[in-house]
């Protein structure tokens, strides 16, 4: 009898078509976010789930599905999945790292250009009729070029946003865990520095950060305090990183220039101090959202799936000591 998978949203068909060569699909071909209690029903029945970042793969979900051998996220970030519980029972998690890197870092220069270039508020203003002359100084924003480009979280992502620095002529100093190894950071041109002094001297601080309880409000009023007067915040990882309030509360009081966010506390509500105001570029978490990007996404994702389920080692499993 084929193993069978829950595939619990849409996905780009390519991934099912992968998963259909050895198991039996149980598709639920919609966009609406899955219900806790229909999740846990189907997973009752199912070897392998290919989930996405909206579906809460809780211990106690794990726990009413006993047939479960793999558990494969559409995304890099598994902070939905209680891995904890999965490796417990002996089922593997996997991810999608590596094929979303590029696209992402693209989407981080995007906000990063946008927000010191005002270009969403620029765009209202034009498509509002506001638009009455060239003026001097009309919707004047902050260069990019020659400035310093301060980024928290050096893996994947973090490098391809350091790399196109580069283009831009920009110091790049970056705080992480551990110091990059080898030559990596002289290739980057970036130096190892310590969260805080980063937050001094950057005049773009962007996070690319894992979520995991030690990086909850990592950046919260403290740090916010600490950044450079006008300095923007960016963050293309997780909402929680970034204490909303406090970054509202910094907003307000004048002491950055900006922010840009495409992830949120708690998505898709965006705080109302946020939406509120012009100096923030606000965007639906599409930091990966090109179509090839997500279609590969899809694809890896079904193909972690089938290959746990012929009993291979999958090509990015989170939990690698559940095949040991
Ligand atoms: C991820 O992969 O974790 C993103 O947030 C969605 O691409």
């Amino acid at each position: 009898m084929k193993p069978r998978v829950l595939v619990t949203r849409r996905v780009y068909p390519a991934a099912i078509a992968i998963l259909q060569e050895d198991c039996t699909v149980d598709y639920r071909d919609s966009l609406e976010v899955v219900d806790e209690a229909t999740l846990r029903r189907r997973l009752q029945h199912a070897h392998g789930v290919v989930c996405q970042l909206t579906d809460p793969i809780t211990a106690a979900a794990l726990a009413d599905a006993p047939h479960l051998r793999v558990v494969s996220q559409v995304a890099v970030g598994y902070d939905n999945v209680d891995v904890a519980a999965a490796t417990a029972r002996r089922i593997v998690v996997t991810n999608t790292p590596g094929v979303l890197t590029e696209s992402t870092a693209d989407l981080t220069w995007a906000l990063l250009l946008a927000t010191a270039r005002r270009i969403g508020e620029a765009e209202r203003f034009l498509r509002g009729g506001q638009w009455q002359r060239w003026d001097v100084d009309l919707l004047a924003g902050i260069d990019v070029h020659g400035k310093t480009l301060g980024i928290v979280g050096m893996g994947r992502i973090g490098q391809a946003v350091a790399r196109r620095a580069q283009g831009f002529a920009m110091r790049v100093l970056y705080s992480a865990p551990r110091p990059l190894a080898g030559d990596a950071a002289a290739a980057l041109r970036t130096q190892h520095v310590p969260l805080r002094l980063l937050l001094a001297q950057s005049d773009f601080v962007s996070v690319h950060a894992p979520y995991r309880p030690d990086t909850h409000h990592l950046i919260g009023a403290d740090e916010l305090a600490a950044m450079k007067r006008g300095a923007f915040l960016l963050n293309t990882s997780r909402g929680p990183i970034v204490d909303e309030a406090a970054l509202v509360a910094a907003l307000e009081e004048g002491l950055l220039g900006g922010a840009g966010l495409d992830v949120f506390e708690r998505e898709p509500q965006v705080h109302a101090g946020l939406l509120a105001r012009d100096d923030v570029v606000l965007l639906p978490h599409i930091g990966s959202a090109t179509i090839a990007t997500r279609t590969r996404m899809c694809t890896l994702a079904a193909e972690n799936c089938a290959a746990v389920l012929r009993g291979e080692r999958p090509p990015n499993p989170v939990n690698p000591e559940v095949l040991a």
